[in-house]
């Protein structure tokens, strides 16, 4: 196991803590992937599987934001874009024929799991909670 979660990053909300556990999840199987020396195309799979989940997870975070009527949500709402253009562009890169180096996405995404879950997600536990969000 590559990264795990843990009680740092939980944010309170049964729905969104079970999604962030299978981001965890998706880090560890691109790790294995990338260990067992899978070729571009099982990791050009993984790439659409996660732009698919986080696609997913983006728009239920940021509904329940919506409905808190949390004030960060256009500064979050622009970090989850930035993620997202981030995986596009490794699909771009691939669509090219480029190549694809997985050890860098799953670099970017493990920063994005300490960086975001631990910072940007904490940061409306205390208003979904203030407005019964759980
Ligand atoms: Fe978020
Ligand atoms: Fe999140």
């Amino acid at each position: 196991m590559y990264a795990q979660w843990n009680e740092r990053y939980a944010v309170g909300v049964e729905l969104l803590d079970n999604q962030h556990q299978r981001l965890f999840a998706l880090v560890n199987e691109l790790f294995a992937l990338i260990r067992a020396g899978k070729a571009d195309r099982e990791i050009n799979d993984f790439i659409q599987k996660v732009r698919d989940y986080v696609d997913v997870h983006f728009s239920d975070e940021e509904r329940m934001m919506t409905r808190a009527g949390f004030p960060g949500l256009e500064m979050h709402r622009a970090e989850h874009r930035e993620m997202l253009a981030q995986v596009r562009r490794y699909q771009e890169r691939a669509a090219r024929g480029d190549p694809v180096n997985p050890t860098s996405l799953l670099e970017e995404m493990v920063i994005w799991l300490h960086s975001h879950l631990a910072r940007s997600d904490r940061a409306y536990v205390e208003h979904f909670k203030a407005h019964g969000i759980t």
